[in-house]
């Protein structure tokens, strides 16, 4: 069922919708080459924490760390540890939840370490670029799936594979609420979305195939064909004239 926010209740997740923004605007400044994984990992727990918020992911469903930080082919969820260490060339995607006044906000940036492959380069910027595909002309009573066809739409013009087996989400209260947000779908299909539904829009796409399998951690998932994959994120709000970005 999705549960619709009221305008108190919006008020509510700005809070930790700003935390997470500016956390991984923190990290954007911070992040480089020889930072571990983890290092990445205790500059999101130490902003989040300094901000009087919570970090989500720790302990959400035995996730081991505040923030899910993605190298190369690794899609998503993807643990921080101390052995992998960032190189130029590598993108990592870096994805945040933050818990304050009881709401939840929920962002993924995607960054670039130095000097990046031209074609890489290019993934990231197209996957930011399908999340504006995405919430175009986005309001009150569009059909649901319609985000993701053309997100689809859009990644697939360029030939990259749409990861099928993660989407989007609600988010409140709880971390993932209804609906499922697929970034794949067809045009004029779903529920009619009402104002004040808030979600996660998150396409995740990959320079080559869109499958993916678990790693043996049970979190991170990476691309079986080994390509890298981007993931772009932000928390919205549905709007009777069209939508409301709350993490940007
Ligand atoms: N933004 C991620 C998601 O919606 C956060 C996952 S936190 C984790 O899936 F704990 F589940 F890893
Ligand atoms: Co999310």
């Amino acid at each position: 069922m999705i549960h619709v926010k009221s305008e108190k209740e919006i008020e509510l997740l700005r809070e930790p919708c700003k935390i997470v923004r500016d956390t991984l605007s923190f990290v954007g400044s911070k992040i480089k080459a020889g930072m571990s994984t983890k290092e990445v990992d205790e500059l999101v727990e130490r902003y989040i924490r300094a901000s009087g918020a919570n970090p989500s992911c720790l302990g959400y469903g035995g996730f081991p760390a505040s923030a899910c930080v993605s190298v190369n082919e690794t899609v998503v969820h993807g643990i921080p540890d101390s052995q992998t260490i960032l190189k130029e060339g590598d993108i990592v995607s870096v994805d945040v939840v933050a818990d304050k006044n009881g709401y939840h906000g929920d962002a993924c940036r995607t960054f670039c370490i130095g000097k990046i492959a031209p074609e890489t380069e290019k993934l990231v910027k197209v996957t930011e670029e399908c999340f504006f595909k995405g919430i175009e002309g986005l309001k009150a009573g569009t059909p649901l799936y319609d985000i993701g066809y053309r997100v689809q739409q859009y990644a697939e013009s360029f030939g990259y594979g749409v990861i099928r087996s993660y989407t989007g989400h609600g988010i409140g209260r709880e971390m993932h609420e209804d609906p499922s947000v697929p970034n794949f779908g067809r045009k004029g299909t779903g529920v009619r979305l009402k104002a004040g539904t808030v979600l996660c829009i998150e396409p995740m796409i990959s320079l080559g195939n869109w499958r993916v399998r678990l790693l043996d951690d049970g979190w991170g998932a990476v691309t079986i064909d080994g390509s890298p994959a981007a993931h772009y994120e932000n928390t919205v709000v549905v709007r009777e004239d069209g939508v409301e970005i709350l993490t940007l």
